[in-house]
């Protein structure tokens, strides 16, 4: 085995920042699950962010969103740093998706999505109380943007359905619309394609980019690797919390501490075109 686990961390992109992370670690009481990772994702960026299970992939992106306070360094969001709660994180512009899809399930597809504009309505309380003009307003203009999102996201002949009764794969694309719903400026994707048929995978790249053509930079979390390198300008390699390569498709599969930790076969595959799968999915 390769022990040379040495983090390469030069910056291999010119685009303008949005989400930058230096220097972050997260400890567990003793198990250090993400270990002084940086990471940049620039203005018009798809990156991608690939591991084994457990590499950390998720605990970073809690890290990244507020869910978790990084135990060192800093995360910064076009050159602010980020308030360690995830309303604010949402509020400044980044929106994500959950590797266990959180959706209220009781709740329609369309109302979900109204959830996800909330911190963009400046509709106050009393407002919603009285229900005056301002507030249908804003209601009806709520709702407009809701369903373009929904549109957008392949399901707005799904808008009345209740979100538990949604395929799998559709619950995915829900979570996708009602992150949008916040207007971010960067969108944190976990797994967005775990559960999904090979159909499903391939339209849900043909979302991803076409959110990255609205002008919203994306960081992907994938095990399917031809996901992962059909979509991404760049991909960076978590291994025991340490990320221990960042670049595009060829760099990370040639690199050998990526083979060595993914034992040989997966990133191989990919290259010849066939979906791989490094891993399972567990519910977090
Ligand atoms: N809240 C927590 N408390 C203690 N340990 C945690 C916590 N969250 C994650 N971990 C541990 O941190 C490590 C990284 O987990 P994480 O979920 O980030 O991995 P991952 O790369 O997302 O894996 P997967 O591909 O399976 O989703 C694991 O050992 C996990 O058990
Ligand atoms: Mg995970």
């Amino acid at each position: 085995m390769n022990t040379q686990m040495t983090t390469d961390t030069a910056p291999t992109t010119t685009a303008k920042p949005v989400l930058q992370a230096s220097g972050v670690v997260m400890r567990f009481g003793g198990l250090t699950a993400v270990n002084n990772v940086d990471l940049t994702v620039g203005e018009g960026e798809i990156v991608g962010l690939i591991g084994p299970n457990g590499a950390g992939k998720t605990t970073f992106f809690n890290c990244l969103t507020g869910l978790y306070v990084p135990t060192e360094g800093t995360v910064t969001y076009k050159g602010t740093v980020l308030p360690p709660k995830p309303h604010l994180v949402t509020q400044a512009g980044i929106a994500r998706t959950f590797q266990n899809i959180r959706l209220f399930a009781n709740m329609t597809v369309l109302e979900n999505v109204l959830v996800g504009r909330h911190t963009r309505t400046n509709e106050g309380l009393f407002s919603a109380i009285l229900r005056g003009p301002g507030y249908k307003r804003a209601e009806a203009e709520s709702r407009e943007k809701a369903m373009e999102l929904l549109e957008f996201c392949g399901l707005a002949n799904k808008a009345q359905h209740l979100a538990r009764n949604l395929p799998y794969g559709e619950q995915r694309k829900l979570e996708i619309a009602r992150a949008l719903a916040s207007e971010p400026g960067v969108l944190l994707l976990d797994e967005p394609t775990a559960g999904m048929n090979p159909q499903e995978t391939r339209a849900a790249e043909e979302l991803v980019f076409a959110i990255r053509d609205k002008g919203i930079a994306i960081l992907v979390i994938e095990h399917d690797m031809k996901f992962i390198f059909n979509l991404c300008d760049r991909t960076a390699v978590l291994v025991q919390g340490q990320k221990i390569v960042e670049g595009d498709k060829e760099t990370v599969q040639n690199d050998e501490r990526v083979i060595t930790a993914y034992l040989g076969a997966p990133l191989e595959g990919a290259a010849e075109g066939t979906s791989t799968t490094a891993g399972t999915e567990d519910d977090q």
